[in-house]
This record gives C-alpha cells, structure tokens and sequence, in this order.
C-alpha cells in the first residue's frame, strides 16, 4: 500500500524581532517581559514589515520545503495552505502561492490545485490529514502543505488588546507530503471539533447576517467596532479546554496506534504557550529532552507552529530519520489535533 511521508521541510520567518520590552516601549502596550515570559514562555515574536502578505512569507518555505525534497514546483499535485490571516478576505492565500510559485517567473507554467484550511492553530493538522489522504488515495504523488500566519497586521497593539497582542507572531513553515512504497511516515490523524465554543477564541471583522455587512456610513466607508474588528478571547476558558483536548486526543493517538507515550521520540507541540504543553508534558510524563519548543523566539503563529519547529529540529539534528514523532495542536473553533509520524 501507498504510504505518505515528509519528504521536505521548510520555514521562513520575517528579520525583524519584537521583544517583550519593545512591544513596551515601541507600541506602548502596559505590560512587562516578566508578565509576559512567566504566563506564556514567550521572549519575543517576528513582524512583517509593511507591504508582506502571508503568501509572500509562504514562498521562501515553500522553496525551501521543495528544495529539501529534491523537487520543483512542476511536480506538485496539489497545494494545501492553512492560515487565519490570508492576503484577502478572498481568494484564499492559496492561489496567491501558487501563482508566485508556479506561475511566475517560470517557462513550466503549473496550474496546481490550491485548497485553503480555516482551522487556525489546528490547521496545519487538518492539512496533514488532507494531504496523506490525497497521497494514500493515489490521487496525488507530492502535495504542498503549508501554515503561514502575518497576525502583526491585525493584532490591537494598544494596552487594551494586550492580552492577545502579546501572544502571536509572524512566519511560515511548509513540509512536502509525498508517496512512498517504503514502510513509514504518517501512521494515523486524530481530528476533532467543538462549535459550542466557536466564539470563546474569533476575530468576527463582519457580521454576514447584517444588511450591508459592515456598517456603513453616508460616504459608503465601513466603520467596524474595535470589537469586531481585534480578536477576542477568554484567555482561561482557552487555557483550561486546551490541556483537556490535547491530553485527549494524544491518548486516543496512542490508543490507536498501539503504543505508549513513552515509544514517541520526539513531541512536537503547536506553540501557543509553554504554560500549556508544560502541564500536558508533565501529565504525560514526557521527558525534557523529548519535549521541543521555539515560541520563546517566535511566539504563537498559528497554523505555522508545527511545520517550522519540524524544519528547524531537522535541521539541527534532533528530528531524524526513524524517528517516530508526535505532532499535537488545539485552537480556536474549539479545533484539535494529533498525528504520529514515522519520520
Ligand atoms: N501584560 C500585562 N498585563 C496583562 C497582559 C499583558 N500582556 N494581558 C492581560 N493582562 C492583565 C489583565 O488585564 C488582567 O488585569 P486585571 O486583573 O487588572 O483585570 C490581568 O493581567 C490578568 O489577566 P488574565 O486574562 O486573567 O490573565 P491570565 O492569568 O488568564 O493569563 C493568558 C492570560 C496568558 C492569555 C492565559 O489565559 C493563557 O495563556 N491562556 C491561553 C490562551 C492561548 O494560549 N491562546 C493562544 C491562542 S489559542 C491557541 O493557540 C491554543
């Protein structure tokens, strides 16, 4: 049977750095390195310059995840691409991708399939789900899946949105899902939902059940309540539903696959706080040196968490061929994940 690996991963993160400090002393948010690194783990986050979408930060990952698989773009299938801050309300950042990707600047014009995924700090776990199917299915031999995120643009960078301000950052990570005749690579996703909390965790922007969608006023300009406009969240009711899902979902993964946590190699969790993954590590009883992590340098960008901490650990020589990898994440929606990797 066909089997579904990763066969390249690849990250991209913009240059400049924000630290805790500077979002003091450069936005002028009220908040301190202290509040901050002691109730998230986060030291500071990437911002996009003006001017940079997130399909432009998905292309170097992109390129970056092609390069590594041996492959250009030509040989793509599909292109999946997961993000709650596209270029557009629409289209999705998808099609921005490919044709950056495959369309400019190339004499083998691609005109790949693009699907997005609305499944925020979840989303690159349903892209996984979706690309292995593609692959096991036969219907596809390389797809694309990228998690890219430019949350700076739309994050209240004033004391009254500190408390999600402080929490996200911007940056890109893609890995390449290939088929295999070989034994490994992705063994099992576990998937799940909750919509009674859809609204614990949004950004709502409009409301489509309001005549026009935006208020509207006599010049025609849209006016969007500060509201409507940030993301809101009950930052506890967060904290409390994503240790229960996370520890749930990584029992019914090991459940399902016949194993321990203790048979996992390496646990690469979606990096929205260190508080959080800390309790779920300590829960499981996962020792430190299995346990990776990287929001203290980049904060919480969302679906691309897990792919540019695969893509790092690659590339310094702690994820390996062999291995056998855990990838867990939870997020707005309620949505959350799990998938275990024989890399
Ligand atoms: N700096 C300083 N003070 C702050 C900040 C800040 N950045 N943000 C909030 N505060 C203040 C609040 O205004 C409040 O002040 P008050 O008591 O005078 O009203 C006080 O700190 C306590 O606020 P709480 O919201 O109760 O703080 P809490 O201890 O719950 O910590 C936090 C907030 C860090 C957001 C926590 O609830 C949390 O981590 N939740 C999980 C959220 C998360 O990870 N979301 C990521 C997206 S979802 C995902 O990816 C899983």
């Amino acid at each position: 049977m066909v089997q579904a690996y990763i066969s390249g991963t690849g990250f991209h993160v913009p240059p400049t750095r924000v630290t805790n400090d500077d979002l003091r002393t450069r936005y002028g948010l009220e908040t301190t390195d202290e509040w901050i690194v002691q109730r998230t783990g986060i030291r500071e986050r990437r911002f996009a310059e003006p001017g940079v979408t997130t399909s432009d930060l998905a292309l170097p990952a992109a390129r970056d995840a092609l390069a590594r698989a041996g492959l250009k773009p030509s040989d793509l299938d599909m292109i999946i691409f997961a993000t709650l801050s596209p270029d557009h309300c629409f289209p999705g950042a998808g099609v921005y991708l490919q044709r950056k990707l495959c369309l400019e600047g190339t004499d083998e014009p691609h005109f790949v399939p693009a699907l997005d995924v609305r499944n925020q700090c979840t989303g690159f776990l349903y892209g996984l789900g979706c690309a292995t199917s593609m692959v096991r299915s036969g219907a596809c031999r390389h797809v694309l899946l990228v998690g890219a995120e430019t949350h700076s643009a739309a994050l209240d960078l004033s004391s009254r949105g500190r408390q999600v301000a402080s929490l996200f950052g911007d940056g890109a990570g893609a890995v390449v899902v290939s088929a295999t005749e070989e034994d490994r690579g992705v063994r099992g996703w576990y998937l799940g939902a909750d919509g009674r909390h859809a609204d614990v965790l949004a950004q709502k922007i409009w409301d489509i059940s309001k005549r026009p969608f935006i208020p509207q006023d006599a010049d025609g300009w849209g006016r969007v309540a500060p509201e409507m406009m940030w993301a809101q969240m009950d930052g506890k009711v967060v904290f409390k539903n994503a240790v229960e899902r996370m520890l749930g979902v990584v029992m019914q993964a090991c459940w399902s696959q016949g194993i321990g946590p203790a048979d996992i190699d390496l646990w690469v969790f979606h990096q929205a706080n260190l508080r959080i993954n800390q309790y779920v590590a300590q829960q499981l009883g996962l020792p430190e040196e299995k346990f990776v992590h990287n929001i203290e340098r980049y904060g919480n960008t969302t679906a691309a968490t897990i792919p540019i901490l695969l893509a790092e650990c690659e590339r310094d020589g702690k994820l390996k061929r062999g291995m056998k990898v855990a990838m867990v994440a939870f997020g707005s929606g309620f949505t959350w994940g799990a998938a275990i990797v024989d890399w």
